[in-house]
Protein backbone atom coordinates (compact mmCIF):
# COMPACT_ATOMS: atom_id res chain seq x y z
CA UNK A 1 0.00 0.00 0.00
CA UNK A 2 1.59 3.39 -1.24
CA UNK A 3 0.64 6.71 0.25
CA UNK A 4 1.81 8.97 -2.45
CA UNK A 5 -0.70 12.18 -1.38
CA UNK A 6 -0.81 14.13 1.26
CA UNK A 7 -4.18 16.59 2.00
CA UNK A 8 -3.39 19.60 3.92
CA UNK A 9 -6.54 21.24 5.29
CA UNK A 10 -6.16 25.19 5.81
CA UNK A 11 -9.37 26.71 5.17
CA UNK A 12 -10.16 27.32 9.36
CA UNK A 13 -10.82 30.87 10.58
CA UNK A 14 -8.19 30.29 13.29
CA UNK A 15 -10.29 32.49 16.01
CA UNK A 16 -8.15 31.51 19.02
CA UNK A 17 -5.40 33.73 17.52
CA UNK A 18 -7.06 36.48 16.00
CA UNK A 19 -5.85 39.52 15.95
CA UNK A 20 -2.87 37.95 14.73
CA UNK A 21 -4.72 36.08 12.25
CA UNK A 22 -7.27 38.89 10.96
CA UNK A 23 -4.77 39.10 7.63
CA UNK A 24 -2.32 36.29 8.14
CA UNK A 25 -3.10 32.48 7.87
CA UNK A 26 -2.99 30.41 11.42
CA UNK A 27 -0.74 28.12 9.41
CA UNK A 28 2.27 30.96 8.36
CA UNK A 29 2.63 31.87 12.23
CA UNK A 30 6.38 30.85 12.55
CA UNK A 31 7.93 28.46 15.23
CA UNK A 32 11.20 30.08 15.27
CA UNK A 33 11.87 31.10 11.33
CA UNK A 34 9.38 28.69 9.87
CA UNK A 35 5.53 28.86 9.20
CA UNK A 36 3.81 25.66 10.93
CA UNK A 37 2.52 24.47 7.30
CA UNK A 38 6.23 24.50 6.08
CA UNK A 39 6.88 21.48 8.82
CA UNK A 40 3.93 19.84 7.71
CA UNK A 41 5.14 19.78 4.31
CA UNK A 42 8.91 18.86 5.20
CA UNK A 43 7.14 15.72 7.46
CA UNK A 44 4.81 14.21 4.72
CA UNK A 45 7.85 14.97 2.80
CA UNK A 46 10.01 12.91 4.38
CA UNK A 47 7.36 10.36 4.63
CA UNK A 48 7.62 9.59 1.16
CA UNK A 49 4.09 12.01 0.09
CA UNK A 50 4.95 12.94 -4.00
CA UNK A 51 1.89 15.21 -4.07
CA UNK A 52 0.78 18.15 -1.96
CA UNK A 53 -2.54 19.24 -2.04
CA UNK A 54 -4.18 22.32 0.05
CA UNK A 55 -7.68 22.68 0.90
CA UNK A 56 -7.43 26.43 1.50
CA UNK A 57 -10.06 29.15 2.18
CA UNK A 58 -10.63 33.04 1.44
CA UNK A 59 -7.65 35.00 3.16
CA UNK A 60 -5.19 31.95 2.32
CA UNK A 61 -2.94 33.33 -0.05
CA UNK A 62 0.20 34.15 1.72
CA UNK A 63 0.31 29.87 2.13
CA UNK A 64 0.53 29.86 -1.61
CA UNK A 65 2.94 32.64 -2.08
CA UNK A 66 4.91 30.67 0.55
CA UNK A 67 5.21 27.37 -2.01
CA UNK A 68 6.65 29.21 -4.74
CA UNK A 69 9.67 31.28 -6.25
CA UNK A 70 10.10 34.69 -5.61
CA UNK A 71 12.25 35.47 -8.26
CA UNK A 72 13.27 39.48 -6.90
CA UNK A 73 13.90 37.91 -3.50
CA UNK A 74 16.29 35.24 -4.34
CA UNK A 75 18.00 37.44 -6.80
CA UNK A 76 18.68 39.62 -4.19
CA UNK A 77 20.14 37.38 -1.87
CA UNK A 78 22.12 35.96 -4.62
CA UNK A 79 23.64 38.80 -5.27
CA UNK A 80 24.96 39.50 -1.88
CA UNK A 81 25.96 36.44 -1.51
CA UNK A 82 23.51 35.33 1.03
CA UNK A 83 23.88 31.70 0.18
CA UNK A 84 22.61 29.85 3.12
CA UNK A 85 19.14 32.17 3.04
CA UNK A 86 18.73 31.74 -0.80
CA UNK A 87 19.22 27.70 -0.01
CA UNK A 88 16.34 28.07 3.24
CA UNK A 89 13.93 29.83 0.68
CA UNK A 90 14.65 27.18 -2.08
CA UNK A 91 14.50 24.21 -0.09
CA UNK A 92 10.82 25.13 1.20
CA UNK A 93 9.29 25.12 -2.59
CA UNK A 94 7.87 21.32 -3.89
CA UNK A 95 8.68 20.23 -7.61
CA UNK A 96 6.14 21.84 -10.20
CA UNK A 97 3.32 20.41 -10.52
CA UNK A 98 3.48 18.66 -7.39
CA UNK A 99 1.47 20.55 -5.32
CA UNK A 100 -2.23 22.02 -5.92
CA UNK A 101 -4.50 24.08 -4.58
CA UNK A 102 -8.51 23.72 -4.20
CA UNK A 103 -10.70 26.12 -2.12
CA UNK A 104 -13.39 25.18 0.49
CA UNK A 105 -15.62 28.40 -0.12
CA UNK A 106 -17.42 27.78 3.01
CA UNK A 107 -15.73 26.59 6.38
CA UNK A 108 -18.00 24.05 7.65
CA UNK A 109 -15.70 21.75 9.34
CA UNK A 110 -12.61 19.37 9.03
CA UNK A 111 -14.85 16.64 7.53
CA UNK A 112 -15.99 18.91 5.02
CA UNK A 113 -12.47 20.25 4.06
CA UNK A 114 -11.32 16.71 3.25
CA UNK A 115 -13.99 16.13 1.12
CA UNK A 116 -13.33 19.19 -0.95
CA UNK A 117 -10.18 17.28 -1.96
CA UNK A 118 -12.24 14.41 -3.22
CA UNK A 119 -11.59 14.88 -6.68
CA UNK A 120 -7.25 15.53 -6.58
CA UNK A 121 -6.87 12.48 -4.32
CA UNK A 122 -9.05 9.66 -6.37
CA UNK A 123 -9.08 5.97 -5.45
CA UNK A 124 -5.74 5.93 -3.25
CA UNK A 125 -5.27 6.03 -0.02
CA UNK A 126 -4.55 9.06 1.60
CA UNK A 127 -2.95 11.15 4.36
CA UNK A 128 -4.13 14.45 6.30
CA UNK A 129 -1.86 16.46 8.39
CA UNK A 130 -3.28 19.59 10.29
CA UNK A 131 -0.32 22.06 10.45
CA UNK A 132 -1.45 23.40 13.98
CA UNK A 133 -0.32 20.10 15.50
CA UNK A 134 3.54 20.24 15.47
CA UNK A 135 5.19 16.93 16.46
CA UNK A 136 8.78 17.25 18.02
CA UNK A 137 10.46 13.49 17.27
CA UNK A 138 13.23 11.83 15.68
CA UNK A 139 11.68 10.17 12.83
CA UNK A 140 8.90 12.40 11.88
CA UNK A 141 5.49 11.37 12.66
CA UNK A 142 4.07 10.50 9.12
CA UNK A 143 6.24 8.25 8.59
CA UNK A 144 6.06 6.37 11.76
CA UNK A 145 2.13 6.46 10.39
CA UNK A 146 3.24 5.22 7.17
CA UNK A 147 5.25 2.10 8.17
CA UNK A 148 2.00 1.17 10.37
CA UNK A 149 -0.03 1.47 7.76
CA UNK A 150 2.26 -1.01 5.72
CA UNK A 151 1.81 -3.61 8.69
CA UNK A 152 -1.75 -3.12 9.47
CA UNK A 153 -2.76 -2.48 5.76
CA UNK A 154 -5.71 0.01 6.76
CA UNK A 155 -6.27 3.09 8.43
CA UNK A 156 -4.08 4.66 11.10
CA UNK A 157 -4.91 7.30 12.95
CA UNK A 158 -1.86 9.06 15.13
CA UNK A 159 -3.14 9.00 18.85
CA UNK A 160 -1.77 10.28 22.47
CA UNK A 161 -2.99 9.65 25.67
CA UNK A 162 -4.92 13.08 26.91
CA UNK A 163 -5.75 13.71 31.04
CA UNK A 164 -9.38 13.09 31.20
CA UNK A 165 -11.09 16.41 31.95
CA UNK A 166 -9.34 17.41 28.23
CA UNK A 167 -11.71 14.47 26.26
CA UNK A 168 -13.85 17.19 25.39
CA UNK A 169 -10.93 18.95 23.40
CA UNK A 170 -10.54 15.94 21.27
CA UNK A 171 -12.14 12.53 18.86
CA UNK A 172 -11.78 9.89 21.38
CA UNK A 173 -10.65 6.01 20.86
CA UNK A 174 -13.26 3.31 21.68
CA UNK A 175 -10.18 0.57 22.17
CA UNK A 176 -10.32 -3.01 21.11
CA UNK A 177 -6.84 -5.24 21.14
CA UNK A 178 -4.50 -2.55 22.23
CA UNK A 179 -0.41 -4.38 22.14
CA UNK A 180 0.68 -0.73 23.68
CA UNK A 181 1.63 0.94 20.38
CA UNK A 182 -1.19 0.05 17.73
CA UNK A 183 -4.68 0.61 19.71
CA UNK A 184 -7.56 -1.21 17.79
CA UNK A 185 -10.07 0.72 17.13
CA UNK A 186 -13.67 -0.06 18.02
CA UNK A 187 -15.53 2.95 17.92
CA UNK A 188 -14.78 6.86 17.64
CA UNK A 189 -16.59 9.82 19.38
CA UNK A 190 -16.06 13.48 19.08
CA UNK A 191 -15.33 15.65 21.73
CA UNK A 192 -17.18 13.61 24.39
CA UNK A 193 -17.64 14.59 28.28
CA UNK A 194 -14.84 13.12 30.15
CA UNK A 195 -17.92 10.88 32.16
CA UNK A 196 -18.96 9.67 28.92
CA UNK A 197 -15.69 9.25 27.13
CA UNK A 198 -14.71 5.69 25.88
CA UNK A 199 -11.00 5.63 26.67
CA UNK A 200 -8.63 8.45 27.45
CA UNK A 201 -6.82 7.49 24.12
CA UNK A 202 -7.31 10.89 21.48
CA UNK A 203 -6.86 11.71 17.97
CA UNK A 204 -4.28 14.38 17.11
CA UNK A 205 -4.15 15.73 13.80
CA UNK A 206 -2.44 13.17 11.28
CA UNK A 207 -4.33 10.73 9.51
CA UNK A 208 -3.76 7.76 6.77
CA UNK A 209 -7.04 6.99 5.50
CA UNK A 210 -8.73 4.47 2.89
CA UNK A 211 -10.77 6.11 0.41
CA UNK A 212 -13.65 5.15 1.23
CA UNK A 213 -13.73 7.97 3.67
CA UNK A 214 -15.21 10.58 1.18
CA UNK A 215 -18.70 8.26 0.45
CA UNK A 216 -18.88 9.07 4.25
CA UNK A 217 -18.10 12.68 4.15
CA UNK A 218 -20.45 13.29 1.09
CA UNK A 219 -23.59 12.57 3.60
CA UNK A 220 -22.61 15.90 5.17
CA UNK A 221 -23.99 15.40 8.24
CA UNK A 222 -23.15 17.85 11.08
CA UNK A 223 -21.41 16.47 13.67
CA UNK A 224 -20.38 17.93 17.26
CA UNK A 225 -20.35 21.64 17.24
CA UNK A 226 -22.84 22.07 13.99
CA UNK A 227 -19.64 21.05 11.70
CA UNK A 228 -19.26 18.49 9.40
CA UNK A 229 -16.64 16.30 11.45
CA UNK A 230 -14.01 13.98 10.22
CA UNK A 231 -14.20 11.44 13.08
CA UNK A 232 -18.15 11.00 12.34
CA UNK A 233 -17.04 9.70 8.76
CA UNK A 234 -14.28 7.67 10.37
CA UNK A 235 -16.58 6.44 12.78
CA UNK A 236 -18.37 5.18 10.23
CA UNK A 237 -16.16 3.17 8.50
CA UNK A 238 -15.46 0.85 10.84
CA UNK A 239 -15.85 -2.64 10.50
CA UNK A 240 -14.74 -2.18 6.98
CA UNK A 241 -10.81 -2.17 6.40
CA UNK A 242 -8.90 -2.38 9.69
CA UNK A 243 -8.69 0.91 11.69
CA UNK A 244 -5.85 1.64 14.08
CA UNK A 245 -4.34 4.60 16.57
CA UNK A 246 -0.39 4.19 16.56
CA UNK A 247 1.15 5.66 19.87
CA UNK A 248 3.84 7.68 17.35
CA UNK A 249 7.14 8.22 19.28
CA UNK A 250 7.65 11.82 19.50
CA UNK A 251 6.05 14.82 21.74
CA UNK A 252 3.23 16.48 19.95
CA UNK A 253 2.45 20.79 20.67
CA UNK A 254 -1.12 22.34 19.84
CA UNK A 255 -0.22 25.49 17.84
CA UNK A 256 -3.93 26.85 17.07
CA UNK A 257 -3.98 27.30 21.18
CA UNK A 258 -1.84 29.99 22.68
CA UNK A 259 0.24 28.01 25.73
CA UNK A 260 0.95 25.09 23.13
CA UNK A 261 2.18 27.43 20.60
CA UNK A 262 4.48 29.16 23.06
CA UNK A 263 5.71 25.76 24.13
CA UNK A 264 6.73 24.64 20.71
CA UNK A 265 8.49 27.99 20.40
CA UNK A 266 10.19 26.61 23.44
CA UNK A 267 11.01 23.46 22.45
CA UNK A 268 12.17 23.78 19.09
CA UNK A 269 13.80 26.71 19.69
CA UNK A 270 15.40 24.42 22.67
CA UNK A 271 16.53 21.45 19.87
CA UNK A 272 18.22 24.00 17.69
CA UNK A 273 21.86 24.16 17.96
CA UNK A 274 21.91 27.52 16.98
CA UNK A 275 19.27 28.57 19.96
CA UNK A 276 19.87 25.84 22.65
CA UNK A 277 22.72 27.59 25.08
CA UNK A 278 21.08 31.33 24.63
CA UNK A 279 17.37 30.53 25.14
CA UNK A 280 18.39 27.62 27.97
CA UNK A 281 20.30 30.45 29.73
CA UNK A 282 17.48 32.59 29.19
CA UNK A 283 14.89 30.83 30.95
CA UNK A 284 17.09 29.40 33.44
CA UNK A 285 17.62 33.28 34.64
CA UNK A 286 13.53 34.30 34.38
CA UNK A 287 12.81 30.40 36.24
CA UNK A 288 14.26 31.81 39.29
CA UNK A 289 11.63 34.86 39.61
CA UNK A 290 8.49 32.14 38.99
P1 LIG B 1 -9.58 24.14 14.30
O1 LIG B 1 -10.57 23.37 15.10
O2 LIG B 1 -8.27 24.46 14.94
O3 LIG B 1 -10.30 25.48 13.81
O4 LIG B 1 -9.35 23.37 12.94
P2 LIG B 1 -9.71 26.81 13.26
O5 LIG B 1 -10.80 27.55 12.59
O6 LIG B 1 -8.50 26.54 12.39
O7 LIG B 1 -9.18 27.61 14.53
P3 LIG B 1 -10.00 28.28 15.75
O8 LIG B 1 -10.54 27.14 16.57
O9 LIG B 1 -11.05 29.16 15.18
O10 LIG B 1 -8.95 29.06 16.48
C1 LIG B 1 -8.50 22.24 12.85
C2 LIG B 1 -7.94 22.15 11.46
O11 LIG B 1 -8.96 22.00 10.50
C3 LIG B 1 -8.90 22.99 9.51
C4 LIG B 1 -8.10 24.14 10.14
O12 LIG B 1 -7.47 24.91 9.15
C5 LIG B 1 -7.15 23.38 11.04
O13 LIG B 1 -6.02 22.90 10.31
N1 LIG B 1 -10.26 23.38 9.14
C6 LIG B 1 -11.21 23.52 10.10
C7 LIG B 1 -10.59 23.58 7.82
O14 LIG B 1 -9.71 23.46 6.91
N2 LIG B 1 -11.87 23.92 7.50
C8 LIG B 1 -12.83 24.05 8.43
O15 LIG B 1 -13.98 24.32 8.06
C9 LIG B 1 -12.50 23.85 9.77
Amino acid sequence: MRVRKAVFPVGGLGTRFLPATKALPKEMLPIVDKPLIQYAVEEAHAAGIEEFIFVTGRGKTAIEDHFDHSYELEDLLSSRNKLQALEALRAAVPGAGQIAYTRQQVPLGLGHAVWCARKLVGDEPFAVLLADDLILSEEPCLKQMVAAAHETKGNIVAVMDVPREQTSRYGILDVGSDDGRLAEVRGLVEKPEPAAAPSTLSVIGRYILMPEVFDHLSRKEPGAGGEIQLTDAMARMLGGKPFHGLRFDGTRFDCGDKLGFLQATIAFGLARDDLRQGLGDYLSMIAKDL
